[in-house]
C-alpha cells in the first residue's frame, strides 16, 4: 500500500505541469510557442518512437543503420569522425518525422587538443581559465556535429584513493559552483550542451572503490555535493546523468528523492535526465529488481528519462505499457523532455536541418593555433608549485648539463592523459624534446633515461639512469601516475609513487645531485618519502595535449606557476577522505594534546593544503577589510584586501576567502571557501581586491533539507590557502 502511495506521488511530481514563472533557482519560463511544438510533435509520434527517443546509444563501427532509420534512437555518443556524424545525420532528418539526433561525446578535457585533465582545469582557481577549457573543446567538437558533451563531472571527492577524482573539481563546493558554471556557459559558448554528472553522491564512494555505496546525510548532501550540480543548471545545462552508486542505499539511477523531489520539484528542471551506461540494467546487480522489466520500471518511474546504452527502455518500454504497468503519459513526459533540449538547441531549425558538415571545415576546427595555444595557457596556469627550496626553480640560468628522468617525459599518452577522446600523439610536444631543444638553444646539454616503464615495475633500468643522473649537474625527475592508473575503475589502495618508483628517486636523490620532481597524476598522492629528496616539487597532473611545452615555459622561468590545490594532499592513506572543512570535534586538535582528535602515528594535516601553491614571485596580502561589520540577511559582505608583489617577478596570487560560523545550531566547519580571485601583478605592483559573498550563502542545511542562515558572529579568513590566519570578523543579524 505505501509502496503504491509513494508510486502516485512521484507521478504527480513527474507529469505536474511545468512551473510557470523563472525564479532564483534558475527555473526555465516555459515557452508557450515550444510547448506547443512539442506537443504537436508527440501527438503524431508511435508508442515506439517515442521509446525510441530515450535511448542513447553508443556508435560503433558495427553500427546499424536501420537504428537511425526506425526512429530508435534519441542520442547516438562515442561519434569519432565527422565523417561518420555527417552521413547518420544526414540520414536521421530523412526519416519520418525527421526528428534530429543529438550526438554525443565524452569530451572530459577535448577533443583533439586535449587540455590538463579537469582536476588540474580547477587548479588554476581561475574561472576564465576554466571557461577557456569548455569553449575550446565545443569549438572542436561541434566542428565536427557534436552538439552533446557528456560532462562536466562534478562529483566532490575528498578521497583520492577513488581514481575519477581526476576528472572532476576536487573537494570544495565553491570551487566545484565556479567550475561548473565556467565549464558549462564555455561548453555553450563553443556550440555545446553539457550534461552534469553524476546525480549525486559519487564521489563519496565508500573505501574509495569505484562504484561502491554511498551514505551522506541530507546536510551533507545539500551543504557539499548538490551545489555544484545547482550552479550548472543556473548556468544553464539541460541534461544530467545518474550516477551509479547507492545513495544511502538508493541505486542513482531509481532515486526518486535526488531525481523528482531534488531536481524536478526543488530545482524545476525540465531537461533530460539519462543514466549512466548500462545503469539500467544494474539495477539487478544492486539488489533491487528483480528483472530487466523491474528495472525498467523503477528506473523509469524514479524519473530517469533515458537509458544509456542497456537496450532496455527500447525491450520493455512499450509492451510495460501496453500491459498496464507504466503510464503512457510519464514516456510522454520523458520524450518531451528530449524533444525539450532538442529544440532548445535548435536542432529542428530549418537552416541547421539543412546544415551539411563541412568536412573542410571540421578538418580546419581541429588543433587550430589558437586552441593549442589556448590548452597551453591552462596547462600552465594548472601546475602547482609545492616546493622550490633555495629557488632552485626556474632553471634560468640553467645549468650546463641537465638530466631527465621517468618514461613519462618522453610519452605522449601521459601527458594527454586519461579520456584521450581523439587526441594525437604527434601533436604532443614531449617534455624531454622541449627541454632538450630549448635549453640546447643556451647551450646546456640534456640527457634522457627512462629509468623504468611509466609505471615502474621493474628496476632492470635503474643504473642506466643513475649513470646519465650522475653525469649532470641537475636532476629533472618525472615520476607519477601513467595516464590509464588514473580515471574510472582506477580505485587505489596505496597513495605513494607507484611500484619501484620512490627507489629510483632515491637512487637519483643519492646521487647528491639536486632533483627537481615533475608529477603527472590523477589524485594528490602521498609524498611524504619523495618530498624530502627533492628540491623542487611541480604538480602537473596530466596536462594535456601541450602539457610538455608548458611544463618547460614553467621550468625555464617564461611562465610563473600560479595553480593551487583543489584538493589537499594527505600526509598517509589513512587520512583520507580529507579535507580543509573539517569540523572542530569536542576535543580540537592542538600541537600536543594528547586526547585531542589526533593520530598517535601522523599528523592530522595535511603535506600540503587545499587551495596551496607556491610562485616564483612573493605577495603580501593586508588584513580583510569588511566594508561593514554588520550585514543582514539578503545583503552581501564585501572584504577588501591589498594584495602586493614584492617579489622581482611577474606573478599571479590566488586571493581566497574563507568563512567559519563561529557559534550555530550545528557544528560548522573550521574553514569554507566562499569567494576567490586571480590578480596578476607586475614585481611591486599592488592591487586592492574586493571579494564578495551573499550573505545568504552563509547559512547551512539541517537534515530535513531546510536552509538558513543563522544570525551571529563570522570569522573570515583572506590569504593565499585554506591555512591563512589573516582574518577578521562580520555579525550577521536578523
Ligand atoms: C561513465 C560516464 C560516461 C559514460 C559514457 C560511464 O562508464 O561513468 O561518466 O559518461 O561511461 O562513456
Amino acid at each position: 500500500m505505501k509502496a503504491i502511495a509513494r508510486t502516485l506521488a512521484a507521478l504527480a511530481l513527474l507529469l505536474a505541469p511545468i512551473a510557470v514563472c523563472a525564479d532564483d533557482a534558475g527555473r526555465r519560463t516555459p515557452d508557450p510557442v515550444l510547448e506547443a511544438k512539442i506537443a504537436d510533435l508527440l501527438s503524431r509520434m508511435s508508442l515506439e518512437e517515442k521509446v525510441g527517443q530515450m535511448f542513447l546509444g553508443g556508435w560503433s563501427p558495427e553500427f546499424d543503420m536501420r537504428e537511425v532509420d526506425d526512429g530508435s534512437l534519441g542520442i547516438l555518443s562515442n561519434m569519432d569522425e565527422a565523417a561518420t556524424t555527417a552521413k547518420i545525420r544526414d540520414r536521421a532528418h530523412g526519416v519520418r518525422h525527421g526528428i534530429p539526433l543529438l550526438f554525443s561525446r565524452d569530451l572530459i578535457h577535448g577533443y583533439r587538443t586535449l587540455f590538463p585533465m579537469p582536476l588540474g582545469i580547477a587548479a588554476t582557481f581561475d574561472a576564465e581559465a576554466m571557461f577557456t577549457a569548455g569553449l575550446h573543446t565545443a569549438k572542436e567538437g561541434s566542428a565536427q556535429g557534436l552538439s552533446l558533451n557528456l560532462g562536466p563531472m562534478l562529483d566532490l571527492s575528498r578521497d583520492a584513493r577513488w581514481g575519477r577524482v581526476v576528472e572532476g573539481p576536487g573537494e570544495d563546493p565553491h570551487l566545484a559552483k565556479v567550475f561548473a558554471g565556467a565549464m558549462v556557459r564555455g561548453l555553450s559558448a563553443g556550440g555545446m550542451a553539457a550534461t552534469l554528472k553524476h546525480f549525486v553522491g559519487y564521489g563519496a564512494a565508500e573505501s574509495g572503490r569505484d562504484y561502491n555505496a554511498v551514505d551522506l546525510s541530507e546536510s551533507r548532501l545539500r551543504d557539499l555535493y548538490l551545489p555544484p550540480f545547482k550552479a550548472g543548471i543556473e548556468a544553464g545545462a539541460q541534461v544530467v546523468m545518474a550516477a551509479f552508486n547507492t545513495l544511502n542505499g538508493v541505486p542513482g539511477t531509481g532515486n526518486p528523492h535526488t531525481l523528482i523531489d531534488i531536481l524536478r520539484r526543488d530545482w524545476g528542471f525540465d531537461g533530460i535526465v539519462m543514466s549512466d551506461w548500462d545503469a539500467v540494467r544494474e539495477l539487478i546487480a544492486h539488489g533491487v529488481a528483480a528483472d530487466e522489466r523491474e528495472a525498467v520500471e523503477k528506473a523509469v518511474m524514479a524519473g530517469v528519462d533515458m537509458d544509456m546504452a542497456s537496450g532496455l527502455y527500447r525491450q520493455h518500454l512499450v509492451s510495460l505499457v501496453r500491459d498496464g504497468r507504466l503510464p503512457l503519459a510519464r514516456i510522454d513526459e520523458a520524450a518531451s523532455r528530449v524533444l525539450r533540449v532538442k529544440f532548445r538547441l535548435g536542432l529542428f531549425d530549418e537552416a541547421e536541418k539543412a546544415r551539411r558538415i563541412d568536412m573542410k571545415a571540421a578538418a580546419a576546427a581541429l588543433a587550430t593555433p589558437e586552441t593549442r595555444e589556448a590548452a597551453r595557457d591552462v596547462a600552465r596556469r594548472s601546475v602547482v608549485m609545492l616546493k622550490n627550496e633555495g629557488a632552485i626553480l626556474p632553471l634560468a640560468p640553467a645549468p650546463k648539463r641537465v638530466a631527465v628522468i621517468g618514461a613519462m617525459a618522453a610519452d605522449a599518452g601521459d601527458h594527454m592523459g586519461a579520456w584521450g577522446a581523439l587526441g594525437r600523439r604527434d601533436e604532443v610536444p614531449l617534455l624531454v624534446d622541449e627541454l632538450r631543444t630549448r635549453l640546447g638553444a643556451t647551450g646546456t646539454k640534456v640527457e634522457f633515461a627512462a629509468g623504468c616503464d611509466d609505471a615502474c615495475r621493474s628496476t632492470e633500468g635503474f643504473a642506466a639512469a643513475e649513470k646519465v643522473a650522475k653525469a649532470a649537474d641537475l636532476i629533472v625527475a618525472v615520476l607519477g601516475e601513467p595516464w590509464w592508473m588514473t580515471a574510472e575503475s582506477t580505485s587505489r589502495t596505496r597513495l605513494g609513487l607507484p611500484n619501484h618508483q620512490q627507489a629510483l628517486l632515491d637512487r637519483l636523490a643519492a646521487t647528491g645531485r639536486p632533483v627537481v620532481l615533475v608529477v603527472f597524476a590523477g589524485r594528490p598522492m602521498v609524498l611524504r618519502d619523495a618530498a624530502p629528496k627533492v628540491k623542487a616539487i611541480l604538480w602537473a597532473y596530466s596536462p594535456g595535449t601541450m602539457g610538455g611545452a608548458a611544463l618547460a615555459d614553467i621550468l625555464l622561468g617564461e611562465a610563473n606557476p600560479s595553480g593551487r590545490l583543489p584538493m589537499s594532499m594527505p600526509r598517509a592513506v589513512g587520512q583520507v577522505p580529507i579535507s580543509y572543512d573539517r569540523l572542530p570535534t569536542g576535543r580540537p586538535w592542538k600541537p600536543g594534546d594528547e586526547l585531542a582528535t589526533r593520530y598517535v602515528d601522523e599528523e592530522i594535516t595535511p603535506l600540503f593544503p587545499f587551495g596551496f601553491g607556491l610562485s616564483y614571485t612573493r605577495f603580501t596580502t593586508t588584513a580583510p577589510k569588511p566594508a561593514r561589520a554588520t550585514l543582514r540577511l539578503g545583503e552581501t559582505l564585501e572584504v577588501v584586501t591589498t594584495v602586493t608583489n614584492t617579489g622581482a617577478r611577474r606573478g599571479r596570487e590566488s586571493v581566497q576567502l574563507y568563512v567559519h560560523d563561529v557559534l550555530a545550531s550545528r557544528s560548522r566547519p573550521r574553514r569554507e571557501l566562499k569567494a576567490f580571485a586571480m590578480v596578476d601583478l607586475a614585481p611591486g605592483e599592488s592591487r586592492e581586491v574586493r571579494l564578495a559573498v551573499p550573505v545568504g550563502d552563509l547559512g547551512f542545511h539541517d537534515d530535513l533539507g531546510r536552509y538558513r542562515v543563522e544570525p551571529g558572529r563570522f570569522e573570515i579568513f583572506v590569504g593565499s590557502d585554506s591555512d591563512t590566519e589573516n582574518r577578521t570578523a562580520v555579525e550577521v543579524v536578523e
